[in-house]
């Protein structure tokens, strides 16, 4: 291994930080190990709000755990009325800035007058507790509006990204069973209005299920309503009582389902529950983000995202912090937006992604050497590894070198952050996510579920439940067991690589199925071979990962077609643009490689490690004994050579 710069925290840093020193993580941690139902239980009777109180902490028939059995409670009650409640009305919960460069403030106390009105409203459509709703809406404080009344009266949420296809939210609102659709006319990016109603209108001519749509406007473009079913956001506010009562919901109330992409084509409804995950939620705030009253947090995440959804509107609004909402892109009208906002409302947090960090230094040190960044006091990366040069270029030149970097490791499933350090805390080490926190048994392991030693490459796993933990697939609890829970029984398989140094520091070292990771947004190779297939002309199609300097990796695709006479280059762009229709716009290839065929074993099983391979080195070194037709890799290999 290569010489690593371990960065502790500063004296001034570690005076100020909510965990003090490492004896006081490592005392939190043992606390948690030890007595993992004392430190949850007491953490939720602190952290949370309680209309009944639990009877007990947590039941586990794995797979499935409960945690903090019987209570009710009601997550839009703790991300704003207990702060309105305790005298804090009046703090600002959220500074939103449009792409256009509007701007708008909002109160705890007006965020709970626009909630309650909005969620009387939706009472009014007939929406009930236990419906469900879809969220296809641009980053506007609206958004946040909607998910948190959704919230406040138990109807599940399921917000679907902005850039996926009409097709991908049909699918999701089909699999949900979706009653409700809130969306709005549009948003801004890149000085353009990205429509989303006619995405709506095209995936509701197959989704029976649906009632009403709620249209929120946002670009004030052209819409088209359907009589009946369409009604503008502020008719369905208006004259409504801003007083709506919160519902008490049972601990285990389905809070959002969030459909990320597994090794099927078909997408996973992750299904996240009211208590446990608002407490990890919560608690993981105070421990990787240091948060204090004073903070102004931003976190540069579409709530489409899980990282939206705990480091957006779930973790900072039930700390009651005050945030950053920006609409638009990082490059809108320069590659310094960002660094203007953070100048203009002195933000103190900044949590970002490796792709962000590493396309802005592309772009040089004038951008953010223009602007005032000494309000930053601390900086966090998340989504995919960091790689150490990127590291030092956010601790340097963002940082200025005064503020340490949250590496924070966790996925949709897990629901908020498990590994990471608390910055006050832990010395850093660039491009690793370093320990657990406290409750979070996560081990490296052989196939056998053995640990394996220091420094040693093996499969990531957590050995115990946690409170934010997925509680099903929605629909699918087999799919569940069989994905998550079957490989190491009792262990949670996390589908990714890692190893632990002699510090017992993690390095996550990226996924071991046949899952992308394309800036930060997980993409199933399956999911766009599938889509690829449905294509007239498209015979097989075999998906894999590129290496990319900024993206991570790139969408690099094999295909072979049906009989007929085609135009390469015509078709290759056709099929990015198809793949742009059935999944969105973040998922097209960046490459199409046409062959006449796919290497596959001699059970027909196409070998996707050889085409990785194939992309990475553009040789095959690694073995072939299994491989049918070995002249396949030598002529694809040869066919790159011929057009490079
Ligand atoms: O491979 C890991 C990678 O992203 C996957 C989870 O993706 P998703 O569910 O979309 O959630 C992204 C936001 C939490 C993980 O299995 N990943 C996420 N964070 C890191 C990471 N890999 C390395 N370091 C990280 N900090």
């Amino acid at each position: 291994m290569s010489q690593v710069n371990v960065y502790p925290p500063s004296a001034e840093f570690v005076e100020r930080a909510n965990v003090s020193g490492m004896e006081a993580y490592k005392a939190l941690y043992k606390r948690a190990a030890e007595k993992p139902e004392e430190f949850w239980g007491e953490l939720a009777k602190e952290k949370i709000s309680w209309m009944e109180p639990f009877s007990h902490v947590f039941e586990w028939e794995p797979p499935f755990a409960k945690w903090f059995v019987g209570g009710k409670t009601n997550a839009c009650f703790n991300c704003v009325d207990r702060h309105v409640l305790a005298g804090h009305g009046e703090k600002v919960a959220l500074l939103f800035e449009g792409e256009p460069g509007d701007t708008r403030k909002v109160t705890y106390s007006e965020l709970l007058a626009d909630i309650s009105r909005f969620a009387n409203g939706l009472l009014k459509l007939g929406v009930k507790t236990g419906d469900r709703a879809i969220i296809y809406m641009p980053m506007i404080p609206e958004a946040v509006v909607a998910m948190l009344a959704c919230a406040r009266l138990g109807v599940t949420h399921s917000v679907v990204f902005g850039g996926f296809s009409s097709e991908a939210l049909k699918a999701r609102i089909q699999d949900l069973g979706a009653k409700l659709v809130i969306t709005a006319d549009g948003g801004w990016r890149r000085g353009k209005e990205i429509k989303l109603k006619p995405a709506v209108d095209e995936a509701l001519n197959d989704c029976p299920t649906v009632e009403s749509v709620v249209v929120c406007a946002r670009t004030k473009g052209s819409v088209e309503m359907v009589h009946g079913r369409d009604h503008w956001w502020h008719a369905v506010e208006a004259g409504q009582s801003e007083n709506c009562p919160a519902v008490p919901l049972d601990s285990e109330h389905p809070l959002f389902v969030l459909y990320t992409s597994g090794t099927t084509g078909k997408p996973k409804g992750i299904l996240h529950t009211t208590a446990g995950y608002l407490l990890q939620a919560a608690m993981t705030m105070e421990w990787v983000f240091d948060l204090k009253a004073d903070d102004i947090y931003w976190c540069t995440a579409d709530i489409g995202w899980v990282t939206g959804h705990s480091y957006i509107v779930y973790g900072p609004m039930s700390r009651g912090a005050t945030q950053i909402i920006y609409e638009g892109a990082p490059d809108t009208p320069g590659f310094d937006r960002w660094w203007k906002i953070v100048a203009h409302f002195k933000a103190t947090v900044f949590y970002t992604s490796p792709t962000a960090i590493r396309a802005l230094i592309r772009q040089g040190n004038q951008w953010p050497e223009a602007h005032d960044l000494s309000s930053l006091r601390l900086l966090g990366s998340v989504g995919e590894p960091i790689n150490p040069a990127a590291w030092e270029w956010y601790y340097n030149v963002i940082g200025k070198g005064r503020c340490p970097i949250v590496d924070t490791w966790w996925q949709t499933e897990t629901g908020t952050i498990l590994i990471a350090p608390m910055p006050g805390a832990v010395p850093l080490k660039p491009g690793s996510g370093t320990l657990p926190m406290p409750g979070v048994m996560a081990d490296v392991v052989d196939l056998d579920g053995n640990s394996v030693g220091a420094n040693q490459e093996g499969y990531l796993i957590v050995r115990r439940p946690w409170p934010s933990m997925v509680r099903t697939i929605w629909g699918d609890p087999q799919r569940f067991q069989d994905q998550y829970w079957s490989r190491l029984p009792g262990n949670y398989f996390t589908g990714d690589a890692a190893r632990r140094d002699e510090d017992g520091y993690f390095w996550v070292l990226g996924r071991v199925d046949d899952v992308l990771n394309v800036s930060g947004h997980r993409l199933s190779t399956m999911e766009v071979e599938s889509a690829l297939v449905r294509h007239p002309a498209v015979a097989e199609a075999a998906v894999v990962g590129k290496p990319h300097e900024i993206t991570g990796q790139s969408v690099c695709c094999f295909v072979t077609l049906k009989k007929g006479d085609f135009d390469h280059e015509a078709l290759g762009k056709e099929l990015r643009q198809w793949v742009g229709h059935e999944i969105g716009a973040f998922a097209r290839p960046e490459e199409i490689r046409f062959s006449d065929a796919l290497p596959k074993t001699r059970s027909g099983k196409i070998m996707r490690r050889l085409l990785r391979e194939l992309v990475t080195n553009n040789t095959v070194a690694g073995d072939v004994t299994t491989l049918e037709d070995l002249s396949v890799i030598t002529k694809l290999a040869a066919q790159h050579d011929d057009e490079a």
